[in-house]
């Protein structure tokens, strides 16, 4: 009996077969209720006492080889088969997963394309900088506040400080400092400040800075351009008015807020009923910036305007926590798929 199990081994180990049919004649050969390990189990009865256990584990290889086999051969046919069918015309296109541009993008896309057609072409900076483009060159004083620890992200102090750039108003020295006027520049791009994160602030965000530089430029022009942008971004029954603020960079200086796109002025909640919300900051560039980057202030003048992108969206789409824009929360990012 054990040679007959042995033949029967070899015999199983080499089993091929070309159709699923073909490997279910194998079964009935082998397993089946006449099957040839079937027969063997039978006839087991009849094996001497003393030969039973190594004969019974003979018979068990052999069946568990068998029905292995016998598995193999039907998976691996019936994969070949389903591969015929992989090109099934009659079914429905896989759907397809489109992505939606995020919402800081189509803001900054909009934006940029208003003061595009106002003549302003795009001008981009690094995000690492050193202290003469976010600070020195813009007139901020050695002991000014920004530069603390507290709102700047330092990356070294020694023996120069470089640093994540605080706002997009480095790119204007880095134009300035390769540009004679005219300059008509909006420089977007995104921002760092050490602050800790909350639904109202983040450690980066995103900014458009805006610089124009000729001569005979004047408040009234600055005025012009921002009121337009406002009407185009928020509708052309809005507002502004300027408010007098100070930033070392410009003199005099502004922040601008536009009539409450929400209440229409009359007051409520987002405008916290007062019917304006303040949107950027502004003024005419500091004679002592334009010297600090080889433009004569005798000859040019200009003014400059620097706004986060994050307000402005927060305006238009009412988000308010500001966490939502670098979550990547795939419900938040398509509720924008309309806008796209
Ligand atoms: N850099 C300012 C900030 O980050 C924004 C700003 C204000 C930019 C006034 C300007 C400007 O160009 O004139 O808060």
């Amino acid at each position: 009996m054990l040679e007959k199990i042995s033949q029967l081994t070899d015999e199983i180990s080499a089993l091929t077969a070309a159709s699923l049919q073909d490997v279910e004649q194998l079964r009935i050969k082998y397993l089946g209720k006449k099957g040839a390990i079937t027969l063997l189990m039978a006839d087991f009865r009849n094996v001497p006492a003393e030969s039973k256990r190594e004969v019974g584990q003979a018979i068990n290889q052999l069946k568990t080889l068998a029905t292995e086999k016998i598995n193999t051969l039907r998976e691996t046919l019936a994969d070949a088969d389903s591969d015929d069918d992989a090109v099934d015309l009659t079914r429905t296109a896989t759907p397809r997963l489109f992505g939606t541009r995020h919402p800081l993008s189509l803001v900054k896309r909009e934006m940029l394309s208003i003061f595009a057609s106002m003549g302003f072409t795009i001008a981009e900076g690094p995000e690492i900088e050193d202290d003469w483009h976010v600070f020195s060159s813009l007139n901020f004083p050695a002991d000014h506040p920004a530069r603390d620890m507290q709102d700047t992200f330092f990356i070294s102090r020694d023996p120069a400080d470089i640093l994540l750039r605080t706002h997009t108003s480095s790119v204007q020295t880095r134009v300035m400092e390769k540009t004679q006027p005219p300059i008509r520049i909006v420089c977007p791009g995104r921002v760092y400040r050490n602050e800790a994160i909350s639904a109202r602030a983040h450690c980066f965000f995103h900014q458009v800075e805006g610089l124009y530089i000729d001569k005979n430029v004047s408040f009234a022009d600055l005025r012009q351009v921002l009121l337009q942008f406002a009407k185009e971004m928020f509708g052309p029954e809005t507002q502004i008015r300027l408010r007098p603020s100070y930033f070392p960079f410009t003199e005099p200086s502004a922040e601008m807020d536009i009539s409450c796109n929400i209440c229409g002025g009359k007051g409520c909640a987002l405008c916290k009923g007062t019917g304006w919300v303040e949107i950027l900051g502004c003024g005419m560039v500091d004679p002592n910036v334009l010297k600090a980057c080889g433009i004569d202030p005798e000859v040019y003048s200009g003014y400059a305007f620097g706004m986060g992108i994050e307000r402005i969206a927060n305006l238009k789409y009412r988000v308010t926590d500001l966490r939502l824009f670098s979550e990547n929360d795939v419900r938040f990012l398509h509720e924008f798929d309309a806008a796209r």
